[in-house]
């Protein structure tokens, strides 16, 4: 599909669209059957009022897609949040163009912040790429707890805990203004090591997924023994 987007710094008159993105996430997270950190319709409404949000519409004015900004440890970390693009509006493009918007965004606001996103696909880790983000070790993010509690609404929030938040399923990447390297050799990476990023990710899902069948026989075993659940 080729479509023409209009993708915006969302101001008080988006806030109507809140409702209508919060569902979106959690949908396309459960249709993913990967973990989020949820969040609500005010929350979504507060960063459009901060003037911390994109939103996108079609040329019709349908809702298209959204990302917010995020600041962390006294804002000296920023964080592009909650990517969502519009099912019948994926894979035209317009993922590229939010997060290309909410990054100028990010740098205007706070020019000395370094952009981080934590994610689970690959698309959005070219996308980052392409912008001059590289991954990263979970230590090099914010360690403001206020962060890292916005996972306790994941489904792999345990993961995280038990792995002392130093990895989950999720790839961290990182924009250092001060220390970056050129998107141009960002993006050749990328390219050069998706084969092994995907194989990555994959291992992931399925050493974490065996996290959670041992957990699983555990507790099972735990309440045979104690009578629970029989
Ligand atoms: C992920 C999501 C935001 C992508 O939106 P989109 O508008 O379809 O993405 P785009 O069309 O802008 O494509 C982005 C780029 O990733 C590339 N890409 C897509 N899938 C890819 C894959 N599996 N491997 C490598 N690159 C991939 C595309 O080719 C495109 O690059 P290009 O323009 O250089 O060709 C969208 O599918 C979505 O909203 N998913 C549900 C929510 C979600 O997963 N959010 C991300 C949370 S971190």
């Amino acid at each position: 599909m080729n479509q023409n987007f209009e993708v915006m710094v969302a101001e008080r008159h988006h806030a109507g669209f809140a409702a209508v993105i919060c569902d979106e996430m959690a949908n396309s997270a459960k249709a993913r059957g990967t973990g989020i950190a949820k969040r609500s319709p005010d929350y979504i409404r507060d960063k459009m009022l901060e003037g911390k949000a994109v939103i996108a519409f079609a040329q019709d004015g349908t809702w298209a897609g959204f990302c917010y900004v995020e600041c962390w440890s006294h804002e000296a970390y920023v964080a592009n949040s909650g990517l969502i693009v519009a099912p019948q509006f994926r894979k035209s493009g317009l993922a590229k163009m939010i997060k290309q918007k909410i990054f100028e965004l990010s740098r205007l606001k706070y020019p000395e912040a370094k952009i981080f996103g934590l994610t689970t696909g690959l698309a959005v880790m070219k996308i980052n790429s392409d912008l001059g983000y590289e991954p990263v070790t979970y230590s090099e993010l914010t360690q403001d707890d206020d962060f890292w509690k916005g996972c306790q609404s994941c489904v792999n929030y345990d993961i995280l805990m038990s792995k002392e938040r130093k990895n989950c399923l999720c790839t961290a990447m990182l924009y250092d203004p001060k220390d970056h390297w050129q998107p141009e050799e960002t993006a050749q990476q990328f390219k050069q090591r998706a084969k092994a990023y995907e194989r990555i990710l994959a291992i992931k899902r399925i050493r974490f997924l065996k996290y959670f069948i041992m957990k699983a026989h555990n507790k099972t075993s735990k309440n045979e023994k104690t009578g629970i659940g029989i």
